[in-house]
């Protein structure tokens, strides 16, 4: 399973960039405001720092409008990937978009019914946000599960599930069990993944008794 982060703060994605674990990035609109940098100057700096997909979203509501967004977004880098709405506006823009071969990210998917219309669209990603699901008392990683055996059966689509609004590790663990394609995570869960307490107390003893008997490696 591939590993986005869900960040638009580049101290963060350069720290996380450094496992070599990173293998994209998303942002939105909300966290290019969050960082108070122009979206330019940010996703330029994303897309040096991690040469897999980064997503940068129009903020245009018309296909016209999103397409003129699009060609400035995707002029910023060649990994750069266009992120377009689940509307009719935005899968209009999305099919023209990957008719001219520039990676798309349908987001905003609440629904089976939305990812299959981003895949027959030919978004490179869907992002169905799994959290903000939870939040209502719905299903967000029973969604996942109806997707992806949706999109099984259509060996030609060729659409990736990006789930996205993912709040804790239990969301990665059931996102990767299932077989989604990728997992875009908030930095903090991402180091979460990291840590277990048996982890830490272990390496403390084996740090102690190594420090006991006094020998050196290099
Ligand atoms: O970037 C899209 C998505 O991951 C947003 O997550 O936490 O705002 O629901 P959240």
């Amino acid at each position: 399973m591939k590993f986005f982060v869900d960040t638009a703060d580049t101290a963060e994605i350069k720290a996380l960039a450094a496992t070599g674990l990173l293998d994209g990035v998303t942002t939105n609109p909300s966290l290019v405001a969050k960082s108070g940098r122009g979206m330019a100057d940010v996703i330029a700096e994303i897309c040096r720092l991690v040469p897999g997909p980064v997503s940068a979203e129009v903020a245009a509501t018309d296909t016209e409008g999103m397409l003129r967004e699009a060609r400035l977004l995707a002029a910023i880098a060649p990994n750069v990937t266009v992120k377009v709405p689940m509307t009719e506006a935005g899968l209009a823009a999305c099919r023209a978009l990957s008719l001219q071969g520039v990676m798309t990210n349908v987001t905003l998917c609440f629904s089976a019914g939305q990812a299959l219309l981003a895949a027959k669209a030919g978004a490179s990603f869907v992002s169905p946000f799994v959290g903000r699901l939870d939040d209502i008392g719905a299903d967000g990683m029973g969604l996942i599960a109806e997707i992806l055996e949706i999109y099984r059966n259509y060996p030609a689509l060729k659409t990736e599930v990006l789930v996205a609004s993912v709040r804790h590790p239990g969301h990665v663990i059931t996102a990767a069990r299932l077989g989604a394609h990728v997992a875009t995570v908030p930095p903090g869960v991402l180091r979460q993944l990291f840590v277990h307490p048996l982890t830490e107390k272990g390496l403390a003893v084996f740090l102690a008794d190594w420090a006991k008997g006094g020998q050196s490696i290099g």
